[in-house]
């Protein structure tokens, strides 16, 4: 892990364009920050699928335990779990057979969510799992009498472009089964200045959030990052649907980081790419299940249209 953390900051910054991995935003500070995300009024994605659950979270039990089988709840990326608590706390009162394994590359923030979840719910039958994704999910046990229920909510998939969801996708349609369901949040195509409002808010916790990339870099692999020397720059591109973060280096300058061994070159201006976040049109959402071996079983919106999550079965 730690490993891979350095060599991939090494290829990113030796590349170009320069990029790093959003993937690496979410350290102990970074967990906090995007928490802070999560409530901030620019930021509506978090309250849109939290409105859909609350909402709908009797369809969506109903489709989980269809024919009464009993699910395992598996979240990838579960974070604080915030959202998903409205559906667990639902699903007990209800009575239903099942339980929940929050899947997270983040030990820290699984920690404090099984915390929170033994303290508030109980009855909880609660697995944490700790790991990349697939890692963990090749390792769960497959128990024929049981339902998978992948859940892959917030627009995670909006991190990766199209060609790299499918492939996530049909990675993930191959370890599932035919009962087995996904739910996946996304964000969808919107006036594009509310969609940039979203990645650059008035309160500037986006910026550090972006920021706070070099901050780990400096700490865990001892480079010498001035802060002050970079830039957080988001911008939407309503042709593609994609917005995209950059930290940009406001004067010519060079960084080295001790732990690579190597020191990296900086022109003024010269921008790093730190994050894809995707927002799809509705009707194209119907092809990418198809295009990963999934089948559409049913949408669940917000009361604004502004997100989406779909349910998907393997294709037959
Ligand atoms: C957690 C990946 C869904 O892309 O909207 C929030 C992360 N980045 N603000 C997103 C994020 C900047 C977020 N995801």
């Amino acid at each position: 892990m730690d490993d891979q953390f350095a060599r991939d900051i090494m290829h990113g910054l030796s590349s170009t364009p320069k990029y790093l991995s959003s993937k690496y935003f979410y350290d102990k500070q970074g967990d906090l920050l995007f928490q802070k995300i999560m409530n901030l009024e620019e930021y509506y994605l978090t309250r849109c699928e939290y409105e859909i659950f609350q909402n709908q979270k009797d369809q969506l039990l109903q489709q989980f335990s269809k024919d009464t089988c009993p699910f395992d709840l598996i979240e990838f990326g579960a974070g604080d779990g915030k959202k998903t608590k409205v559906l667990l706390e639902y699903f007990l009162q209800q009575g239903a057979d099942f339980s929940y394994k929050p899947i997270d590359i983040s030990r820290n923030a699984l920690e404090l969510l099984a915390k929170d979840l033994r303290k508030s719910l109980p009855g909880l039958d609660l697995e944490t799992l700790q790991g990349e994704y697939f890692d963990v999910l090749s390792h769960a046990k497959s128990e024929p009498n049981r339902r998978k229920v992948v859940l892959f909510l917030g627009s995670n998939i909006g991190n990766f472009l199209k060609p790299v969801a499918v492939k996530f996708l049909s990675q993930l349609a191959n370890s599932l089964s035919q009962k087995d369901l996904l739910l996946i949040g996304v964000d969808l195509v919107k006036d594009p200045k509310t969609i940039a409002r979203a990645y650059n808010d008035s309160q500037g916790i986006t910026r550090e959030f972006n920021l706070n990339l070099l901050t780990r870099i400096n700490r865990d692999l001892g480079a010498d990052f001035d802060l002050d020397n970079f830039d957080h720059f988001p911008i939407y591109n309503p042709i593609t649907g994609t917005a995209r973060s950059f930290l940009i280096s406001r004067a010519k300058q060079t960084v080295s980081i001790e732990r690579l061994n190597a020191s990296f070159h900086f022109e003024a201006w010269e921008p790093v790419h730190t994050e894809y976040s995707h927002k799809y049109r509705i009707d194209e959402l119907a092809g990418l299940a198809d295009e990963s071996g999934f089948k559409v079983v049913n949408n669940y919106f917000d009361s604004k249209m502004n997100f989406v999550d779909c349910l998907w079965q393997l294709d037959d």
